[in-house]
């Protein structure tokens, strides 16, 4: 929780005044919202764009100002979190469901950073199951697909029924073991008929704010 905290507050550095500022989902980046929250309070002036409706519903309560993408062209600076981090900085995201929303943000900002704290770190993306969006229609032969490219697909579940996203759509989440050639697997699920998008984030991150030996650090790809 210390750890979350402290990379969530140190991305506000990266906030200036009058930018359009991509809002995150999760309980890391949660710190980052909050923090932001105080400031606009003492003043500063920025408008953000939710990746949730968790999370827009905490920008009003923070009173943070929200904007549409029908009233702006792009983003400033998006802030979020990942699940999985490689050396690379390529991404697993969408532990919380939102993928679909983060995704459309951090393309459409200028610069994405992700804040992660040290577990998410991993040398090989895959251990945590690639979280996948999918129509609901057909979604077993979808799960099939899935199936064929070597995943092991689970429709998500919560509280005993099918998770549904911000966008009425499914999630499964499908472990693939050891993921080698992320940029590929990203494509070719997306190819698949039933698949909105896929939780795997490719050269999007420009930087990860994370802890190293303890220390703060943050990573610029290269
Ligand atoms: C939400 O769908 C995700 O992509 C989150 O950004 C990711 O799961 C990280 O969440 P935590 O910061 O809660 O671990």
């Amino acid at each position: 929780m210390i750890e979350k905290k402290e990379v969530g507050e140190k991305a506000v550095e990266y906030i200036k005044d009058g930018m359009i500022v991509g809002l995150g989902t999760g309980s890391t980046v949660y710190y980052f919202i909050s923090k932001l929250g105080e400031l606009v309070q003492q003043g500063l002036s920025i408008k953000g764009v939710p990746t949730s409706k968790q999370t827009e519903k905490l920008a009003i309560e923070l009173g943070i100002p929200l904007v549409s993408f029908r009233e702006i062209e792009q983003i400033d600076v998006a802030i979020d979190g990942a699940d999985e981090v490689n050396p690379e900085l390529h991404l697993i995201k969408g532990g919380g469901g939102a993928l679909l929303r983060e995704k459309i943000i951090a393309k459409a900002a200028k610069t994405f950073i992700v804040v992660a704290d040290s577990k998410k770190y991993v040398e090989t993306l895959g251990t945590f199951p690639l979280p996948i969006e999918v129509v609901q229609f057909g979604y077993e032969m979808t799960m099939k697909y899935i199936r064929e490219l070597g995943g092991n697909p689970k429709l998500r579940h919560k509280k005993g029924i099918p998770f549904l996203t911000d966008n009425g759509n499914y999630i499964i989440d499908s472990s693939f073991q050891e993921i080698n050639r992320p940029e590929e697997l990203e494509k070719s699920l997306n190819l698949l008929p039933g698949v909105v998008d896929n939780g795997l984030f490719v050269g999007m991150a420009d930087a990860v704010i994370t802890i190293v030996d303890n220390k703060l650090v943050t990573k610029v790809r290269r």
